[in-house]
C-alpha cells in the first residue's frame, strides 16, 4: 500500500509537467457521435491540413466510418485530393515549413494518444497574444509555440492577465463558446483518426463482458451440480 501511494506522488509532478503545469481541460468527446466527427473532418481539412499530414489515414474510410458517400467526401472534405484512396498527406515543402516555422509540423495521425485528448483540447484553446515571438502568438500548454492560432477568427484573440487567458474583446464572448464546440468536435476527428476502431472496440467490449458474466452463471451452476454429491 505504502508503495502505491509512493508512486501516486511521484507521478503527480509528471502529469502537471506534460501541460507545463497547467490545469488540462477535460475533451469530453465522444467518438460514437458521428455528427460531431463530420464537423471535425471538416475543420481540420479546411484549417490544418495545409500544414499537417494525418498519413494513416485514407478518405475512403473517414467516409466508410463516418457515413459519408463517395460525392460527399468528394464535395466537403477532399480539397487537396483527387481518388478517395488516398490518404490525407499534402504537406507543405520541409524546408518552407522550417524557414518559416522553425519546426517541420508533425503529422497528427496518433497525436491524440501520444498528447492525450485533453492535452489537445486546452491545447487548441489556450493560444493567446505574445508580440514577443515571431508570429505573435504563445500557448499556455506548449511554450513558445512555432505553430500561429490559425484559428483566431473562430475563437478571437486571448491575452494573459495574471497568469490566466481573457478575451481581448469581451464581444467574442459567444464566439468563443462555439469555438469550443469547434475544437471539441476536431479533437474528438483526431482520437478517431488515432484509433480508427475504438467505437468498434469499445462495442464489442461491453458484448464480450456481458457473455462472460452469462457464461459465468452457466459455469458456476455447472459447477454446484458435478460436486453435489461429493461434499
Ligand atoms: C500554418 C501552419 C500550421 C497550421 C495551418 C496548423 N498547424 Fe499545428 N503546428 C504547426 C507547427 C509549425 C507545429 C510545431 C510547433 C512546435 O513544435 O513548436 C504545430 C504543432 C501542432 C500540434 C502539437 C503536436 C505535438 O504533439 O507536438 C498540434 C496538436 C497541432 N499543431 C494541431 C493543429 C490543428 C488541429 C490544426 C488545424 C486547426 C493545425 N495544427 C494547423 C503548424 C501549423
Amino acid at each position: 500500500m505504502k508503495r502505491v501511494i509512493l508512486t501516486l506522488i511521484f507521478l503527480i509532478p509528471n502529469i502537471s509537467f506534460a501541460s507545463g503545469g497547467v490545469q488540462l481541460q477535460h475533451a469530453n468527446n465522444d467518438i460514437t457521435d458521428k455528427a460531431s466527427l463530420q464537423q471535425g473532418a471538416k475543420l481540420f481539412v479546411n484549417y490544418c491540413i495545409g500544414c499537417h499530414t494525418a498519413k494513416y489515414m485514407r478518405y475512403q474510410r473517414i467516409g466508410k466510418d463516418l457515413g459519408l458517400t463517395n460525392e460527399e467526401l468528394q464535395d466537403n472534405l477532399m480539397f487537396s485530393a483527387e481518388k478517395v484512396g488516398e490518404t490525407l498527406d499534402i504537406a507543405m515543402d520541409k524546408d518552407d515549413a522550417k524557414k518559416w516555422f522553425g519546426v517541420i509540423p508533425p503529422d497528427l495521425s496518433v497525436t491524440a494518444r501520444s498528447r492525450g485528448t485533453d492535452w489537445l483540447y486546452t491545447y487548441l484553446l489556450s493560444f493567446y497574444l505574445d508580440p514577443s515571438r515571431p508570429n505573435g502568438v504563445n500557448n499556455l500548454v506548449f511554450k513558445d509555440v512555432g505553430m500561429p492560432h490559425v484559428l483566431w477568427e473562430r475563437q478571437g484573440w486571448q491575452k494573459l492577465v495574471d497568469h490566466k487567458l481573457e478575451l481581448v474583446n469581451k464581444e467574442d464572448e459567444a464566439k468563443a463558446k462555439q469555438y469550443r464546440q469547434d475544437v471539441r468536435n476536431l479533437v474528438n476527428f483526431l482520437d478517431y483518426v488515432g484509433e480508427p476502431n475504438k467505437a468498434a472496440r469499445y462495442d464489442l467490449g461491453w458484448k464480450v463482458i456481458l457473455y462472460l458474466a452469462i457464461f459465468f452463471l452457466f459455469a458456476y451452476a455447472l459447477k454446484k451440480e458435478y460436486w453435489r454429491d461429493i461434499h
